[in-house]
């Protein structure tokens, strides 16, 4: 029996250090609750692999977070979410929440031609297009795989003071290029580390609303535990941890992180491939 409380921690996960755009909206939204972030820093990107890589590294993620006793993760990385969460909910005792659904929902609030920039994995898993005309089907969505992003960010590259980067401006052009072409309402941003992009995306999109997933889903966490009785009423501690080098961590991500301590280094449990199903 997995037992929870309402003062245990929230877990977050990411590949990298995206997941923070996820912390901070919880920060703002739920300022009493604790936080147990991880970041598989030693083996992102996420985006370029295949689904089964992905479901063993969610899978040994998801036990490290049970052992450090979480009351309920949330998935803060769309790739995970669209490749494998599904197949895991029924396994986890603990509410297993993902971003890709309250992004679609806030986003078709906005308009029904809906554009969405996310990974390669998670443009071709299909799960934005199914989300957003689930949400609403008369809407029209077009989604741009932007396999460049998320290596540059964790390399550094997105300085929040000084957002001229030169081949992120180039290459936040060339990504946007075909969505000018198309009168859309509105654009998600289907991948957590892309929202930190956002000083570039503004100087192309003007006025068109940007969706980040992120405000959505913590409001769901937030209603979820206050339907569970799980709501605690702080004070809220937080751990920052990485499987790969807790330094290059704490320099990149600095700008997103609250004033902490250390990066802990972590070692994921092995989990063995699930055999797929015939
Ligand atoms: N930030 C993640 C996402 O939302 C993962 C990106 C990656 O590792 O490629 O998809």
């Amino acid at each position: 029996m997995y037992p929870i409380h309402a003062n245990q921690p929230i877990g977050i996960f990411d590949s990298g250090l995206g997941g923070l755009t996820v912390f901070r909206q919880l920060q703002a939204q739920l300022p009493q609750e604790s936080v147990i972030y991880l970041a598989d820093t030693a083996r992102v990107p996420y985006g370029p692999r295949s689904s089964q890589e992905i479901e063993v590294f969610v899978r040994e993620i998801i036990a490290w977070l049970l052992k450090c006793r979480v009351k309920m993760i949330i998935v803060a990385c769309n790739t995970s979410t669209a490749l494998v969460l599904e197949r895991l909910r029924a396994e986890v005792p603990v509410p297993l929440l993902g971003l890709i659904l309250p992004g679609a929902r806030q986003a078709v609030q906005l308009g029904q031609r809906v554009a969405v920039l996310a990974t390669a994995a998670t443009v071709k898993s299909g799960a934005f297009q199914q989300a957003i005309q689930e949400a609403d089907p008369r809407a029209l969505v077009q989604v741009v795989a932007c396999p460049e992003f998320v290596p540059l960010i964790e390399a550094g590259a997105m300085d929040p003071l000084a957002p001229q980067h030169p081949q992120l401006q180039r290459i936040v052009a060339q990504y946007l290029a075909p969505l000018q072409q198309w009168p859309l309402d509105v654009l998600v941003y289907g991948c957590t580390h892309y929202p930190l992009l956002e000083p570039l995306v503004a100087q192309h999109l003007g006025s068109i609303p940007r969706v980040d997933p992120a405000r959505s889903a913590v409001t769901a966490a937030s209603q979820e535990l206050k339907v569970l009785g799980l709501t605690h009423s702080g004070p809220a501690r937080y751990r920052f941890c990485v499987s790969g080098n807790p330094r290059q961590f704490q320099r990149v991500a600095r700008p997103w992180l609250p004033p902490v301590s250390r990066i802990e280094q972590v070692r994921l449990p092995v989990v063995q491939p699930v055999p797929p199903e015939e």
